[in-house]
């Protein structure tokens, strides 16, 4: 992708590390938001078709209420879903900068679905509470002698309602692509093989542990957005009031259930993703983390396990947060990992820089016309020598004090101030910086040779 090389310019190695640094921060807050906009929409639409298979309202409630919780607020899905995407788009094009431009490309494609997706999902919570209230009205409004109006409103309920049940669909469909497309990027940016390898769809699609992460993240998204139910369900301002009792057996029965049996089968893809790293990857961060995001795991069982069994619905706010910590603790592992690989990456990276900037130097010089030697005989041997006192001081004398602090010739050089009480001030030669630093450095190098 040349057009990347043209938008991006080499990073120095320090600001590629803080590029990993804010990458990671990013996903900590995106993952979880992912994981609940998949988590939610995949409930919802079990629920919903649930309640068509044993005409049970009470499900379709549920599943209204399922992503309405989990979407939060429009505003959240721009800040959390949105502009994340849109941040970690360009982090990766700074780090990937060049040596594998495929793998960026898979990044690209995640976040390009991802996009529509989380607009989709909006889509689908609003036309769900429409849709609700339409019937929830009908029989008020099927009273009313307004034939026109009743009309309108069929109309209206009924294209609500297929925006509902396709919306839904499509916003699912599009995060699980998108998810599998990121889960491509970050696996083969971690299969140092596969750089300059064979990174084509065929392979992509045929990779098992591109699959493995993805089934991660998903597992991911169901622990996540069942915590996150819990917690507004039997927890956050001191939990639901219930009105129907019977509903309020469905979600005490269902939400427990889901996190934990989700719960249970996470650690088997925690491991078998930490098990494809060669030993030289374990670095100590990487192998803590993953061992943490498992413990946290166990813990959480506990607490699920009593909610269940006792009724503790307290309990939710630990699940919770339990739920957050493990999926930090894998971000915070992939990016160990993900660090440590694109580290040799980075490598050559902070080489291309230092030539780049070379470089940059080099087309200056000629652009502005630095001629050291020319100016050097013109402009300044008329007054000194190296070693004899001309109208202005020879440079043996003065130039030692300069030695490490080239910087602070230059400006000397640029700008001339009083000095020496035995001598005139120098007059202003009249020189550009880059011009003064270019004689600067030169004089420094010179003085010493003679
Ligand atoms: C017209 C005469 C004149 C010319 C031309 C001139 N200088 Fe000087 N330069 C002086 C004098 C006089 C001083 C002593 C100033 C003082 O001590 O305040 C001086 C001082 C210096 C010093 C010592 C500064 C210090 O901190 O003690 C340096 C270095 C120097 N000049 C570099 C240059 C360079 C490089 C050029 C060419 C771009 C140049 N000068 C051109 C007259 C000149």
């Amino acid at each position: 992708m040349e057009f990347l090389d043209k938008l991006v310019s080499p990073q120095s190695l320090e600001h590629l590390k803080l590029l990993h640094y804010l990458s990671g921060m990013v996903l900590i807050l995106f993952v979880p938001f992912l994981g609940m906009l998949i988590g939610g929409l995949w409930l919802s639409l079990y629920y919903k078709s649930k309640s068509v298979k044993t005409s049970n309202t009470a499900y379709l409630k549920f599943a209204g209420e399922i992503i309405e919780h989990t979407t939060i607020t429009k505003s959240a899905g721009v800040a959390f879903g949105i502009v994340p995407v849109i941040t970690l788009l360009m982090t990766y094009a700074q780090i990937l900068h060049t040596v594998e431009n495929t793998i960026f490309v898979y990044f690209f494609l995640g976040l390009f679905f991802i996009i529509p997706g989380t607009v989709l999902a909006y889509v689908f919570r609003y036309s769900f509470s429409f849709s609700t209230l339409y019937s929830e009205l009908k029989e008020n409004i099927s009273q009313s002698k307004n034939t026109d109006a009743l009309k309108r409103y069929d109309t209206l309920a009924e294209k609500t309602l297929r925006l509902k049940q396709r919306s839904g669909r499509w916003a699912l469909i599009f995060l699980l692509v998108g998810t599998f497309f990121f889960s491509a990027g970050v696996t083969l940016l971690t299969t140092p093989q596969a750089w300059g390898a064979s990174t084509g769809l065929i392979a992509v699609f045929s990779n098992v542990y591109i699959w493995m992460r993805w089934l991660m993240i998903v597992i991911l998204s169901f622990v996540i957005s069942g915590g996150y139910l819990l917690f507004i369900y039997f927890f956050w301002e001191g939990g639901v009031k219930f009105i129907d009792s019977s509903y309020q057996d469905i979600v005490k029965k269902n939400l427990p259930k889901v996190t934990l049996l989700s719960g249970l089968v996470l650690p088997l893809f925690i491991l078998v993703n930490a098990s494809r790293f060669p030993a030289q990857a374990y670095s100590n961060s990487l192998f803590f983390f993953f061992f943490v995001s498992i413990i946290v795991l166990f813990i959480s069982y506990h607490f699920l396990y009593d909610m269940l069994r006792n009724n503790h619905t307290k309990r939710a706010m630990w699940v919770f947060f339990l739920a957050l910590s493990t999926s930090s603790s894998i971000v915070i592992a992939e990016e160990a990992a993900l660090s440590g690989y694109s580290h040799k990456h980075a490598l050559i990276l902070g080489l291309n820089y230092d030539k780049s900037y070379a470089e940059l130097q080099k087309a200056v010089g000629t652009a502005g016309g630095v001629d050291v030697a020319g100016i050097f005989n013109t402009k300044c041997l008329a007054c000194h020598s190296f070693d004899k006192k001309v109208v202005g001081p020879p440079y043996k004398e003065t130039l030692p004090k300069y030695e490490g602090k080239t910087a602070q010739l230059a400006e000397f050089i640029k700008n001339p101030v009083k000095k020496n009480p035995d001598y005139p001030i120098m007059p202003n030669q009249g020189l550009k910086p880059q011009e003064a630093a270019a004689i600067a450095k030169f004089i420094l190098e010179e003085y010493k040779k003679r």
